[in-house]
């Protein structure tokens, strides 16, 4: 192994990288910028001494000089001469990043995570392995980029019980929608800005078919309800599902349309629902647009709390990371390290959430046919609360509703596609 650094001075902490992308350079450029000034409050000396990436020849955005840049990632997660680990490489290469924590806690590294897909799906595994090596693992950057969401559950509700916890989560979504939503985008010329501007991904299947948002709200179900789920029993709706006359007769009828994640405590499970949602208008969540989260927390004690800020990008992201590392390098120094409390939560199972519905139902125009449909939502005992028609007078009408929540919805989904005058053109959750 390369020796990275002479002597190690008693107040510095050697730090490696794993990714030197987006937030891995951000990153850097933070230890950087703020080094002299930690130095100075709190005697702390930090030393960015290697970064892992895939190609050392790329051009990077990076105005510190890193000792060592390479392509073994054994030269951070097996390095004697690294203190902490600051994984940055998540996303695409998130196989690879669950053995490189490993690695490194294995190696007594204490480790700031990036990567939700990693958290959701492993936290048990890396939380035992933290545990048994006496090193720590932080992880605010993985759910509400900038939003300080795990240092919240970590400092609070401790004499209260959270019963719900629901957000805007996914901000390439959210954004999509904005656009569709105030500049009448459809959904595949608002991904391509989207694009553009960097908030998505050449593949964004992860965030426009809801499984970045499925990760986060397990993260934040396990940090606020202490409770593990797991991600693989759960099924998100794709965020693709909206076209803009949804989002048009959403407005008629009071809601916005968001990429809305939620978990409710109910009794010994969690209910949860991720997928496009109308909000209504009144709701704080409905006024979160483009790149911005917003992280809804209820206890049984304090009520509903609201948390809200930039959800991705590289400085926010960055910002967590580096106020991670410094806590953690601040309660080392304190002796505060007593394990994570997660090694003793228990499983817990998820089961889909029921709700009010949106339905936009292309109907035949002739005499009975609306009444033909009502009747079915009525003796299935479904409450039809608003009502839309479009296209009064073409050959097919537009039929929007807003109904109450169906004890049996399968089985009213299957009555109405039966019947050859009508077209059951979408269904979304809504919820007030
Ligand atoms: N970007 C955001 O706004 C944001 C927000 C919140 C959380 N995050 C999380 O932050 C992490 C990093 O995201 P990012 O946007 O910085 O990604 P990125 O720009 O693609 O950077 C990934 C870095 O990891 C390196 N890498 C090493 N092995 C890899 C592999 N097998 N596959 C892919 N990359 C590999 C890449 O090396 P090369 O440079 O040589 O290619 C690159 O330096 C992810 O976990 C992501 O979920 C990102």
């Amino acid at each position: 192994m390369k020796k990275i650094i002479r002597k190690k001075k008693s107040n510095e902490v050697r730090i490696g990288l794993l990714g030197l992308g987006t937030v891995g350079s951000e990153l850097a450029n933070l230890i950087g910028i703020n080094a002299t000034r930690i130095d100075k409050e709190y005697g702390i000396r930090l030393n960015l001494s290697a970064a892992f990436v895939r190609d050392v020849s790329r051009k990077r955005n990076v105005n510190i000089h890193i000792p060592i840049l390479t392509t073994n990632p054994d030269q951070i997660t097996k390095n004697p001469d690294i203190d902490v680990v600051c994984e940055c490489i998540g996303g695409n290469g998130f196989e690879e990043t669950r053995q490189f924590i490993l690695d490194s806690l294995h190696h007594k590294k204490d480790i700031i995570l990036s990567s939700k897909k990693a958290l959701a799906l492993y936290a048990p595994e890396f939380i035992e392995a933290g545990n048994s090596n006496q090193v720590q693992i932080r992880y605010d950057a993985t759910v509400g980029g900038g939003i300080p969401i795990s240092k919240v559950f970590e400092a609070s509700f401790r004499g209260d019980t959270v019963t719900s916890i629901s957000g805007i989560l996914n901000a390439t979504s959210n954004y999509i929608y904005s656009k569709m939503e105030n500049d009448q985008m459809d959904f595949s010329q608002a991904l391509k800005q989207a694009q553009q501007k960097g908030y998505a991904e050449n593949n964004p299947s992860d965030d426009v078919d809801g499984f970045d948002a499925l990760y986060k709200i397990c993260i934040l179900t396990m940090l606020g309800m202490k409770r593990i789920p797991s991600p693989q029993s759960a099924i998100a709706q794709t965020f693709r599902n909206v076209e803009l006359c949804d989002m048009q007769y959403a407005s008629e009828l009071g809601y916005s349309i968001k990429p809305l994640a939620l978990a409710d405590r109910v009794n010994g499970h969690v209910e949860y629902h991720v997928g496009p949602t109308l909000i209504s208008n009144r709701h704080i969540l409905a006024n979160t647009f483009e790149n911005y989260n917003s992280i809804m927390v209820k206890g049984n004690i304090c009520g509903q709390l609201g948390f809200y800020g930039q959800g991705a990008g590289d400085k926010p992201t960055a910002s967590a990371m580096f106020d991670d590392l410094l806590n953690l390098i601040l309660s080392k120094q304190h002796n505060l390290f007593q394990g994570q409390e997660i090694s003793s939560y228990s499983q817990i199972q998820l089961k889909e959430k029921n709700s009010k519905k949106y339905w936009r139902l292309s109907l035949l125009n002739e005499p009975g046919a609306l009444a033909n449909v009502t009747s079915v939502f009525a003796h299935n005992d479904v409450n039809i609360e608003k009502i839309l028609q479009k296209n009064k007078h073409k050959e097919y009408m537009e039929l929007v509703l807003i109904t109450g929540i169906a004890k049996k919805h399968k089985e009213l989904f299957s009555e109405l596609s039966k019947n050859p005058s009508l077209k059951i053109e979408n269904v979304l959750h809504v919820t007030e």
